[in-house]
């Protein structure tokens, strides 16, 4: 693919759109497979608490290398399943990443403790390890780490961080599913790791979301979390004809319905594509602008194999005559559907306004490298069923604003 080397009228200007319908930046694809594996379970027994919950379950552990995956109804409900088998109450506090869609840190606030921010490394925008020593009390209870766009955290400084102190490792996975860390998937290194199976990720069942674990005992207790806290399933009683259950814990209706495993299981199927073609899509951007002075494309760590969820690029505002905000209006207007990933958590107002409230020290700190990347983010579509004209039609649309706002004295290029 050529980049556009002439000024050519911007959309937003009058000119003609780089396509004719707007690209969104994520979205979920069906197949016929995934259709036909809903309707055999809306046909059947059980529409939920049914067989293909422990069938999806199980196929999911060994795909990611755990020895236990929790299903639940949503990734923030995981999240919570995930923070509540921590431990985690009043009192404790969890060190987390601001640069990260909120239920991240909201599941800390569900259980009563305090969200520490810690900033993020320059290269990956993932949790730096540094930051995270430098944010350690008697009080932390766990660290929860965010694989920002699908690039695994440092799981093992991070683990050792968290080990030398007692506390748990629970890596935000839900934009990693598929990535591998050191030659192994995540899922079965962190002490617990969060999915989701939202429409814009690698694998769909509407919504949902899973954990994966090694620990037996921390997968029992989020068996039963996300079961009201009871102590049986209602599969389990009908098949021993019995009535008998008791509550052992407080716990949420957070269950994955069967007709949501039925199309996670058929999903799986075709992770392994789905993952090969984000890889191709983010090799050709990554092509198409690592030489360009007006944006940084992202960063790959040795040892790592990004899943790719997200494909943010950093404006180089120095090199740049517009803001982010116009640059962004113009690629909409080129029908390319950008977005922003993330507003940094402790700058939504509810954060604001509740940590200024009990007087937090999160109110009195800044986050300078996540802050910075949030003033110059934007987010490129990137989903598998991307077709070639559509990684083409990002490309050349991309060429075609920045040309169109790079600082005149750039000559050439
Ligand atoms: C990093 C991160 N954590 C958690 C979630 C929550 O997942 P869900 O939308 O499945 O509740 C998301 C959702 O996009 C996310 O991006």
């Amino acid at each position: 693919m050529k980049f556009p080397t002439k000024l050519e009228t911007l959309a937003i200007h009058g000119g003609t759109p780089a396509r004719a319908k707007l690209l969104p930046y994520g979205r979920q694809s069906l197949s016929d497979a995934d259709i036909e594996a809903v309707v055999e379970v809306l046909k059947s027994d059980w529409l939920t608490t049914g067989p293909k919950i422990a069938e999806f379950e199980e196929r999911f552990a060994a795909w990611v290398g755990a020895r236990h995956a929790i299903s639940f109804s949503s990734g923030t409900a995981a999240l919570h399943g995930a923070a509540f088998a921590a431990g985690l109450a009043p009192g404790d506090e969890a060190i987390t990443t601001p640069l990260t869609f909120c239920a991240t840190a909201n599941c800390i606030l569900y259980q009563g403790a305090t969200p520490v921010f810690a900033d993020v490394s320059p290269d990956t925008l993932n949790l730096d390890p540094g930051e995270v020593a430098g944010k350690i009390s008697p009080r932390t209870k766990a660290i929860i780490a965010v694989d920002y766009a699908g690039h695994p955290v440092p799981l093992d400084e991070l683990a050792e961080l968290a080990k030398a102190h007692g506390a748990l490792l629970i890596e935000d996975a839900c934009h990693a599913l598929g990535a591998e860390y050191r030659g192994k998937r995540v899922g079965g290194i962190a002490d617990m790791t969060v999915f989701s199976f939202h429409p814009v990720k690698h694998l769909t069942t509407g919504e949902g979301g899973m954990v994966a674990t090694n620990d037996p005992r921390r997968a029992e207790t989020m068996r039963r979390f996300r079961n009201h806290g009871i102590s049986s399933e209602a599969r389990e009683r009908q098949e021993a004809g019995q009535w008998f259950y008791e509550m052992v814990l407080l716990g949420f209706n957070y269950r994955l319905t069967d007709i949501a495993c039925a199309l996670g299981l058929s999903q799986l199927d075709r992770l392994p594509a789905n993952l090969v073609r984000r890889r191709e899509i983010a090799a050709q951007y990554t092509a198409a602008f690592r030489d360009l002075p007006e944006i940084t494309v992202p960063a790959v760590r040795e040892g790592v194999n990004p899943a790719w969820h997200l494909y943010p690029v950093r404006l180089n505002h120095e090199m740049l005559a517009a803001g982010r905000a116009e640059i962004f209006r113009a690629l909409r207007a080129e029908n390319i559907g950008v977005n922003v990933h993330y507003i940094p958590v402790h700058q939504h107002p509810y954060y604001r306004d509740r940590f200024k409230l009990n007087s937090n020290s999160n109110s009195k700190e800044s986050y300078p490298v996540a802050e910075d990347a949030y003033e110059r983010l934007i987010s490129l579509p990137m989903f598998h069923a991307m077709t070639p004209q559509d990684v083409e039609d990002v490309i050349r649309a991309l060429g075609k604003v920045l040309i169109h706002y790079e600082k005149k004295m750039v000559i050439g290029r």
